[in-house]
């Protein structure tokens, strides 16, 4: 599918928006209402490069109100989507609805300890859309391990949109340097609620030890082409395609080192 986002169901619509508000939220926040526009112009191009045009069967973990999930279901794929928080759940369904793919994403409440409902070597795909940053520090390291269980020989994990612990600013939060902090003073100086840091990306490529960082085939092409059709300007791919061939000898893509990160990663078979 390209081009516009289909037409939306109004009378879900109205569902999605009441239920939103019943939970304290704004339908018209970016990140509530806006959110599945703005992954169409995001998501939508990694789904499209990084899984050609293959239909498959994806994990979106960490789904949040399904912005994502509804993206891949969009794209025909075939969409098992989990949170840890009911209310989430619940307006993921409505969203759903509201573009016309409830029936093809299973949405899933789960508990962040239990191991993910899922046979082993399930899915094709996963997709880890700015999550794995949420992820409690004492639950990560088994959620990756899950997540390498739950996926097929070959398949594809994408990991995007994901707070880098390296950066200066923090992209969630805006703040400056906290990213350096000892976690103690960080959560002394903003508080336990506004405490947010970034995921370092090396710990994350070293849970998926043995996987190809397929940014890196082909001279760095398909993170390029990605980021071309995000409508990145000339000037940035530029510097992209100058950090690219900097970093080339050490094997490091340079989604790995953007403030918010992206590595997509294929399984060994
Ligand atoms: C920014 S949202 C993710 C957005 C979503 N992936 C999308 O693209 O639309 C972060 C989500 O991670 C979820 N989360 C945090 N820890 C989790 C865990 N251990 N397992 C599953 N989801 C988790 C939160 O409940 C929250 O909904």
């Amino acid at each position: 599918m390209t081009g516009q986002l289909p037409q939306i169901n109004l009378e879900a619509r109205e569902e999605f928006r009441q239920k939103a508000v019943s939970f304290g939220l704004n339908p018209d926040d970016k990140w509530i209402g806006g959110y599945v526009e703005y992954e169409w112009g995001k998501l939508k191009h990694t789904l499209d490069v990084v899984l050609d045009k293959d239909k498959v069967k994806i994990l979106e973990f960490g789904c949040n109100i399904g912005a994502s999930a509804v993206i891949a279901a969009l794209c025909g794929h075939v969409v098992y989507a989990v949170d840890i928080k009911q209310k989430n759940i619940e307006l993921a369904n409505l969203n759903a609805a509201q573009y016309g793919v409830g029936e093809q994403i299973f949405f899933t409440l789960i508990n962040p300890t239990d191991p993910l409902p899922y046979d082993d070597a399930f899915f094709d795909a996963i997709i880890c859309n700015s999550v794995l940053e949420y992820v409690n520090d004492e639950c990560l390291k088994q959620v990756l391990k899950q997540l390498d269980r739950v996926l097929k020989p070959d398949g594809k994990i994408i990991i995007t949109g994901t707070s880098n612990r390296m950066a200066p600013k923090e992209v969630h939060k805006g703040k400056w340097f906290i990213n350096y902090f000892p976690k103690s003073l960080g959560k002394l100086i903003y508080g336990n609620k506004k405490y947010q840091i970034g995921l370092h990306p090396f710990r994350v490529l070293r849970a998926f030890k043995g996987y190809e960082n397929i940014d890196l085939l082909d001279n760095g092409k398909l993170y390029l082409e990605i980021k071309k059709r995000f409508g990145l300007s000339s000037l940035n791919l530029n510097i992209l395609r100058f950090l690219k061939r900097v970093l080339r000898p050490f094997k490091i893509s340079v989604g790995l080192l953007t403030p918010s990160f992206s590595v997509n990663l294929r399984k060994p078979k």
